[in-house]
């Protein structure tokens, strides 16, 4: 494989992860093409959590957001991972891969509770995300919702409330 740098974003890096982000999710049954508005609304309201992009040489070829959520049973230091990015041209390469489990890694190392994410589920249940039907995002379809138990013991139930940029 390929190798790719990952690191966090910087000032500079802005315009080049609104550009990637805008072209990942074309056609995706899941999206309406407002990811890269959702990771600058994150960012501009001090909630993009983590913001990590897989780079190779001058291209930045990957990116993911991380976000604070509240449960509705009242259960904190929940995350949503995502938006997750990869540059049409280089899917399937890893790069989703890598800059996920780095994002997880770094959430374990915080003792987050857990994390929820939108999108493919086929690839987040890779990772250990399940389907927990007693867990709603509410307004999406939930084929597309999965979630991940980190330091908690359990995927609790209950509506997600996402910070407002994931609103439509
Ligand atoms: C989904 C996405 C982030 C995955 O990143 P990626 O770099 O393409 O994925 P990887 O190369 O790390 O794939 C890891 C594995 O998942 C599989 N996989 C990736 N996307 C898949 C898909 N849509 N359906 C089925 N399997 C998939 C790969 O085949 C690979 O399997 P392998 O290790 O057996 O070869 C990327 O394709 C993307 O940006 N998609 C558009 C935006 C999007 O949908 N984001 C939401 C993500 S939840």
């Amino acid at each position: 494989m390929d190798t790719f740098t990952i690191r966090r974003e910087a000032e500079a890096d802005i315009p080049a992860i609104r550009g990637l982000t805008s072209r990942a999710f074309v056609d995706k049954p899941y999206s309406r093409q407002r990811e890269a508005e959702i990771v600058e609304k994150l960012r501009d309201t001090d909630a993009l959590t983590l913001s990590f992009m897989a780079v190779k040489g001058p291209a930045v070829v990957g990116h993911i957001a991380v976000s604070p959520v509240g449960i509705s049973d009242g259960t904190a230091n929940w995350y949503a991972v995502g938006p997750i990015s990869v540059a049409p041209e280089r899917q399937g390469e890893g790069i989703g891969s890598l800059i996920l489990e780095r994002a997880l890694t770094e959430l374990r190392g915080m003792g987050a509770g857990g994390v929820v994410a939108v999108g493919d589920a086929t690839f987040l249940e890779r990772f250990g995300f399940e389907d927990v039907p007693g867990l709603v995002w509410p307004g999406m379809d939930p084929q597309f919702v999965r979630a991940l138990a980190l330091a908690d013991a359990a995927v609790p139930a209950g509506t997600i409330l996402y910070h407002e940029a994931f609103s439509r």
